[in-house]
């Protein structure tokens, strides 16, 4: 497991009138480039709250509105091409558009779809993930990441018979179970504790202190949405040792760091939790999510059992994620290509770091393989930070290069070294300070 690579400080002295008036600057250029996103906001403001649906896309003064992609590339409403380093918040592994995809979905299609049972597909998808994650005797299949997290909590607390979860300052485990800050309103009212990552200390002061209640611990293996800062594997070591001497689940949520390599995050670390989530990529780019486990806890829910614990949903077996997530397994989540692709983020990530450092522009960067977040450090406090991530966001949307507002890039398969030798020239240009 690669250590976290944190680029070191920049040396240059910044001054905040300056950032002010760049970001001024590349505001008002985004405002007059951009007509047809500012129009598409409008438009989608009158039945949509703020003209959202998600609120990760929201960015200051109105995000892009993207028409199409293709390969690594996307294109916004306005005709702007863009090189894609984001790839859907990592479920983007594939690129867009992939031919292999799209067939497996209209063979899919055209057998039928909504075929009211089980069908072949789910067993084949099933196999699969099996047979790649250590932890995973059994599997079921959700609608989304966050579903998914929700039943392996839930699942822990059943067994059990025990009701504290232990989660992590900054972790995310979808919509309802989020970390940023210490938690969330909209958060499912489970009994938290909720600890610093990377924090062994913490985590034996609390099983010493109530071992006995805690059904399960929920672990990123990298925090993904927190900023891309990897787990310390003494630190999740330490985890799996509490969780196993206090009778508590350990649970791995490898939502985004499955693709880490064939085995997910837990195959490099080579520990194995007693439960994975997963889901983004796994469907092929379609809606997905998949808790699985030991035998033993995951056999709660064979509904041949009495007292079975429930676990319903529609579209849980939907055979075009199905198909979807077979084909991808089999065509592009190999072994050969995830390795590839981790090292390539590996050494993106160096080379960028080197730039920051060489132009002494006040950014860092952290993560773990092909998925990387940027740091704005300034070194002024927060105002001053967030007007830089914004500033370099613009700047760097105007130059043909497009992540996620909060810093977040996750490369897909398609983006070539052509593409990340001019991300990384059009970085060198800094960004008007
Ligand atoms: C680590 C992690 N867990 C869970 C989720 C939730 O997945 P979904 O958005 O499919 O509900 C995400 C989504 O970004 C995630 O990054």
């Amino acid at each position: 497991m690669t250590q976290p690579l944190v680029s070191p400080k920049p040396t240059n002295r910044l001054d905040p009138a300056r950032v002010d008036a760049a970001y001024a600057s590349a505001r008002a250029a985004y405002v007059a480039r951009n007509p047809g996103s500012a129009a598409a906001l409008h438009r989608a403001r009158q039945v949509l709250p703020g003209g959202n649906t998600r609120s990760s896309l929201w960015s200051d003064p109105f995000p892009l509105c993207i028409e199409s992609g293709a390969g690594c590339r996307i294109r916004d409403v306005d005709g702007h091409d863009y090189v894609d380093l984001l790839g859907e918040f990592t479920a983007g592994i594939f690129g867009h558009s992939s031919p292999v995809l799209a067939q497996a979905l209209a063979e899919a299609h055209a057998r039928g779809i909504n075929l009211s049972s089980h069908t072949p597909y789910e067993v084949a998808l099933a196999e699969r993930l099996c047979a790649r994650f250590p932890s995973m005797d059994r599997v079921r299949f959700a609608n989304s990441g966050t579903e998914a997290n929700l039943m392996a909590v839930t699942a822990a607390r059943c067994v059990t018979g025990r009701d504290k979860v232990v989660v992590f300052t900054g972790g995310y485990h979808g919509g309802f179970m989020t970390f940023a800050g210490g938690g969330s309103p909209v958060n499912v009212p489970f009994d938290y504790a909720c600890l610093p990552y990377n924090d062994i200390a913490a985590a034996e002061a609390e099983f010493q202190a109530c071992g006995a209640q805690i059904a399960c611990v929920l672990v990123e293996p990298m925090l993904g949405a927190g900023g891309c800062i990897p787990g310390d594997p003494a630190f999740l070591q330490a985890l799996r040792d509490l969780t196993t001497r206090h009778g508590a689940f350990l649970i791995f949520d490898e939502v985004q760091t499955a693709r880490m390599g064939v085995g997910g995050a837990q195959g490099r670390l080579g520990i194995i939790p007693d439960m994975t989530t997963v889901g983004k990529f796994f469907g092929g780019g379609l809606a997905f999510g998949a808790f699985g486990g030991r035998a033993g806890i995951m056999d709660h829910f064979d509904p041949s059992r009495p007292g079975a614990l429930p676990h319903a949903g529609t579209f849980n077996n939907n055979s075009l994620t199905m198909a979807a997530g077979v084909a991808a397994i089999d065509t592009y989540l190999t072994a050969e290509a995830l390795d590839a692709l981790y090292t390539r983020g590996e050494t993106l990530r160096a080379a960028l770091a080197e730039i920051f450092v060489a132009r002494g522009l006040p950014f860092r960067i952290s993560g773990m393989g092909a998925i990387m977040n940027i740091h704005p450090d300034s070194g002024m406090g927060r105002e001053v930070d967030q007007k830089l991530l914004a500033l370099l966001h613009l700047t760097m949307q105007e130059r043909g290069y497009y992540f996620a507002a909060r810093g977040l890039m996750a490369l897909s398969f398609p983006v070539g070294e052509a593409e990340l030798a001019g991300f990384m020239a059009a970085l060198e240009q800094g960004v008007g300070l």
